[in-house]
């Protein structure tokens, strides 16, 4: 079967990018990645992404409108053949237009269980809530922000005594889980959008439910 045709954007450094690419090495994998873009020359993810012999583009936002520079995303996108996107990291938002033309054709990651923090400083937020659930989400990305049917969850205890960087460093050891999931799911045609959710066939119910704190 051929593999679905993948497009990673990134704006930094890329240990989600990092995953995908590890699980595209897998040939049974049925996804492989087609091109890496970042909006930033010097994001570190771009050198993980020369490493293994992707095709990289990076293409400056700035003193750009932003319908130029995603008629530019675009065109970049369809020259290397891609078919879906997976946003990783990528801190520009795109057009209604770009989401319109790529619809349910990109997923993006957040480091929280949407729909709770949305936006920026996501884990301070979450430490801040008092929440002693915390998580991360993969998600199809819809206009506005951090909104989109969702694909995959994990949940992640947070614990006393956590920062944002001992949480964001948990939850990031689960993003680069759910990551290569979810587009496996999409790539595999077992997850299907629904209007405002995403239906996943072939799945069983896990048992019993993640308790915080355990005892
Ligand atoms: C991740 O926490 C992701 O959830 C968020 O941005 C961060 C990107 O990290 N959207 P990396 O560049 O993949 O290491």
């Amino acid at each position: 079967m051929a593999r679905l045709k993948v497009g990673v954007l990134i704006s930094g450094r890329g240990t989600n990018l990092g995953a995908l690419i590890d699980a595209c090495a897998d040939p049974t994998f049925p996804a492989e990645i087609a091109l890496v873009l970042s909006n930033k020359g010097d994001a570190k993810g771009l050198a993980r992404a020369r490493g293994a012999g992707l095709k990289v583009a990076v293409i400056d936002h700035r003193g750009k409108a932003r319908e130029s520079f995603d008629a530019e995303v675009d065109a970049a996108l369809r020259a290397a053949g891609v078919e879906f996107i997976c946003l990783a990291g990528f801190m520009r938002l795109f057009t209604a237009a770009f989401v319109e033309r790529w619809y349910n054709r990109i997923l993006n990651i957040h480091p929280s269980l949407l729909p709770s923090f949305k936006g920026l400083h996501v884990h301070e937020q979450t430490l801040a809530a008092g929440v002693r659930i915390g998580g991360c989400t993969v998600h199809v990305l819809r206009f506005a922000m951090d909104t989109g049917p969702i694909v995959v969850q994990a949940a992640v205890p947070v614990l006393d005594g956590d920062t944002p960087e001992s949480l964001a460093d948990r939850i990031l050891a689960a993003e680069h889980k759910i990551y290569p999931l979810a587009l496996r799911l999409f790539a595999e045609g077992r997850a299907r959008v629904e209007g405002d959710h995403v239906r996943i066939s072939g799945s069983y119910e896990p048992e019993g439910a993640l308790i915080s704190p355990p005892a």
